[in-house]
């Protein structure tokens, strides 16, 4: 008997508990900390699905050694060998689709998206960004909060939409300004909140626990804050083993 003879109105009648791996594509452009953070939780079964290539447009990247190293599929995909934007994210979304993933991840990629390419993964594409957004969207977030002389900066985990560093935001962490603080020290500090950040946020969407709504970002089906859910310096700080 093969399993076409086979029949059983009882057994068609489950619903098989989703057994498959939800499957991650992150995009990197640089130094691929923010990957490294995903890869050790992954390392440690706890991302909740596998990364399976990182995508670079920069060949230098040092994030492309970081996913060898941990036997992840790199990818290189310069954009200076396509002669426009529409044409170099129509090359991507085709070595995307062979990955077939469930998320994106974008985790510094220093490109603009067109339309198109954003449409496409509306709702499962996540993008980290180094300031309490709606603040200091951009470049030079942190050069920006000290001249301002703000008390609280951090970082932003958000759903990526048309507007660039302005979808629906899922989480936040903050840190607090020091007197004496630097470009760099502050650099340094919402970094390793970053990377405490971005793991939780990309399991939460691949336990299928976070979602992208029409009234914006939902968590266990409950609309989210427009800042997200946030942790306050203290619990980073707790968390970071800072002083
Ligand atoms: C991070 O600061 C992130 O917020 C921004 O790009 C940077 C990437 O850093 N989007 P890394 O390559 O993950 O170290």
């Amino acid at each position: 008997m093969t399993d076409t003879d086979y029949q059983s109105d009882t057994l068609r009648d489950i619903t098989p508990e989703p057994s498959e791996v939800r499957r991650v594509v992150v995009l990197i452009s640089g130094s691929g900390s923010n990957l490294q953070a995903l890869i050790d939780e992954q390392t440690h079964d706890r991302l909740g699905g596998e990364i399976v290539a990182v995508i670079s447009n920069e060949p230098e990247a040092y994030g492309l050694q970081r996913a060898r190293d941990a036997g992840i599929d790199a990818v290189v995909l310069p954009h200076r060998e396509y002669e426009s934007r529409d044409a170099y994210d129509g090359a991507l979304i085709k070595v995307i689709e062979r990955h077939e993933p469930d998320l994106i991840v974008l985790a510094g990629f220093m490109r603009i998206l067109t339309p198109r390419f954003v449409q496409r993964y509306f709702g499962r594409m996540l993008n980290i960004h180094p300031s309490l957004l709606p603040a200091y969207q951009g470049l030079n977030t942190h050069a920006r909060a000290l001249a301002d002389g703000v008390a609280e900066h951090g970082c932003s985990v958000h759903f990526v939409t048309e507007e660039l560093d302005g979808g629906p935001v899922v989480v936040q962490a903050e840190v607090a300004v020091a007197a004496d603080e630097t470009e760099e020290s502050l650099k340094a500090k919402v970094h390793a909140r970053e990377h405490l950040i971005y793991p939780i946020a990309v399991k939460w969407f691949l336990e299928g626990r976070l979602k992208l709504e029409a009234e914006g970002a939902t968590f266990d089906g409950m609309p989210l804050p427009p800042h997200g859910l946030r942790m306050s310096h203290a619990d980073a700080a707790e968390e970071l083993d800072e002083e």
